[in-house]
């Protein structure tokens, strides 16, 4: 169920699609629904020139007809669409469940626009519920780690934060050969502060939360897709 509004608020976003456009794609199971759609388009002679925000969508929209090219290519962008674990009622996001936090925050602020496709349950009313990701450089990562639960800490965050691995018990690697610390902290009252403090930590690329970024969003339940405008 949750799956179909994921792909319901997907084709809701080709509403924001104008040819001639460049457009940042997204990464996660409601970014994976936009790319396939796009590519339906493009089949039928949609012209648009797009980035991806990691090698899974990449492999993806090149599967789909998608083309894709650098963003540095590119340069800038008319518009990103991309998925969140959680989206308040300003706009501020958690992301990084899959792991591209960094390239989809790199993408996403090279974009005049970003917005946000989801099913109703990644709306909340206070972000934290989703553990927060936090990409931490590979060398001296448990010395980092053990930074960032003292700084957490002192913040009066006292949930667990434990490196990401994969099925097999391996270390997750991102796209960028990092690895990531996911951060329980269940309720998090001042996201501005916590971010920039965070990414100042030596050792830490970057972290979850997406402040000031998102301009719209597309938030599908039951009763239809919900549109929505900073
Ligand atoms: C990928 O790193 C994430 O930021 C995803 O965009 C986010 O986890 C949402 O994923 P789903 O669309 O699969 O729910």
């Amino acid at each position: 169920m949750s799956d179909d509004l994921k792909r319901r608020a997907a084709a809701a976003a080709l509403d924001f699609v104008e040819p001639g456009m460049k457009l940042g794609l997204g990464t996660g199971s409601t970014a994976t629904h936009f790319v396939t759609l796009l590519g339906e388009r493009i089949r039928q002679g949609l012209d648009v020139r797009c980035t991806a925000t990691s090698s899974v969508t990449e492999d993806h929209a090149r599967r789909s007809g998608v083309p894709v090219e650098d963003l540095d290519v590119l340069l800038t962008l008319d518009l990103t669409v991309d998925g969140a674990d959680e989206i308040d009622g300003a706009f501020r996001l958690i992301k990084g469940g899959g792991g591209a936090l960094l390239r989809e925050k790199i993408v996403a602020s090279a974009s005049d626009r970003m917005l946000v496709i989801a099913d109703a349950a990644k709306k909340v009313a206070q972000l934290g519920r989703f553990p927060l990701p936090i990409e931490l450089v590979a060398f001296g990562h448990l010395s980092t780690l053990e930074r960032v639960r003292t700084h957490l800490s002192a913040l009066g965050y006292d949930g667990s934060v434990a490196l990401r691995a994969n099925a097999d018990g391996a270390l997750f690697r991102t796209d960028n050969g990092n690895v990531i610390a996911d951060a329980d902290l269940h309720r998090i009252d001042d996201a501005e502060h916590l971010e920039a403090s965070l990414t100042l930590l030596p050792g830490v690329v970057e972290c979850g939360l997406f402040l000031g970024i998102a301009t719209h969003a597309l938030i599908a339940s039951e009763d239809g897709v919900e549109r929505l405008e900073r």
